[in-house]
């Protein structure tokens, strides 16, 4: 049992009455969808909240998919908290505060991870990249959109919040994996996030991914109130990756910098985590059905 996110006491409700008053205004269009990276498979891993779990899924997930034989590019879109060198166990020479800063380009700092998968590193500490302005993050990602040409798949792991890198970044992703747990919080900060996307980047097709959750049934409860949630004061239907379920072989994982699909491949997160790949890999991009 899941308690959180009752009607007429969380965000989604009181957003709903707005919305209710708004739709009697004359219609407005809707946001045009940001552009999105088109020349390889993009991933953006998303959550409103942080200490969800992002970061470890991005990082999972693209061993995984290299291990399919996909090249995989992986990007740290926590630009001011690098966080994926740590969990890949790899140590940047530069970050993109070289690129930023015109000393470097984009490919010259890419660092080679476990199973040949490709890290953007992000820096650690940095309040000037955490706040990008709009001009250089719009240069980032033009950059970014011309090296993706040489990737199969692009994984882009997020910061936390709703502010304009995240969203920024998120949107990059023509796939969208909204993670959450099943705390309230969590399921509160997805929906607010989920409301950003497709409010301000006219984002409608979004995944969830329900991690450490305490099982299958959990991650499933979590999925459908956030879905119903959004269904209802959004008008978006999210689709349903899968879950990956609460493992102590996680954060051991993390203590060692080595992504859990590497240091412990019959974990029950490693399993989950291969269902979750699977599903990505036979169901293809998310469609955006409208409720
Ligand atoms: N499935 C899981 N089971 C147990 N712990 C997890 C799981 N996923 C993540 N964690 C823990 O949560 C912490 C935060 O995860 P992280 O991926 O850094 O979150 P985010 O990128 O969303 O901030 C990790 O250090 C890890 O210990
Ligand atoms: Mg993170």
């Amino acid at each position: 049992m899941v308690h959180t996110f009752r009607a007429g006491h969380d965000q989604g409700p009181v957003d709903g009455l707005r919305l209710a008053r708004a739709s009697q205004a004359p219609a407005r269009h809707p946001p045009r969808r940001a552009r999105a990276i088109d020349t390889a498979r993009s991933i953006a891993v998303t959550s409103g909240k942080g200490g969800v779990g992002k970061t470890q899924l991005s990082a999972n997930l693209a061993i995984s998919l290299a291990r399919r034989g996909q090249s995989v590019l992986l990007l740290d879109a926590d630009l001011g908290l690098a966080s994926l060198d740590l969990a890949l166990g790899v140590h940047p020479g530069h970050d993109l505060l070289a690129v930023v800063r015109g000393q470097r380009r984009l490919h010259e700092i890419i660092v080679e991870a476990a199973e040949g998968v490709h890290l953007v590193p992000a820096c650690p500490g940095r309040y000037d990249m955490a706040d990008l302005p709009n001009d250089e993050r719009e240069q980032l990602h033009a950059a970014l959109r011309e090296l993706a040409a040489e990737y199969d798949c692009v994984i882009i792991d997020t910061g936390a919040g709703i502010g304009a890198n995240t969203v920024g970044f998120a949107a990059l992703g023509s796939e969208i994996l909204l993670v959450t747990t099943a705390e309230p919080t969590s399921l509160r900060d997805a929906y607010a996030m989920a409301k950003v996307l497709h409010k301000r980047a006219g984002v409608d097709a979004i995944r969830v991914i329900a991690n450490q959750v305490s099982c299958e049934a959990a991650g499933l409860e979590v999925y459908e109130r956030l879905s119903g949630i959004a269904c209802r004061f959004l008008s978006i239907e999210l689709d349903y990756l899968g879950c990956v379920p609460w493992d102590a072989a996680v954060p051991r994982a993390v203590t060692q910098g080595r992504p859990y699909v590497v240091s412990a491949p019959h974990s029950k997160a490693s399993r989950a985590l291969e269902t979750v790949v699977n599903k990505l890999i036979t169901h293809g991009v998310s469609s955006g059905v409208v409720c």
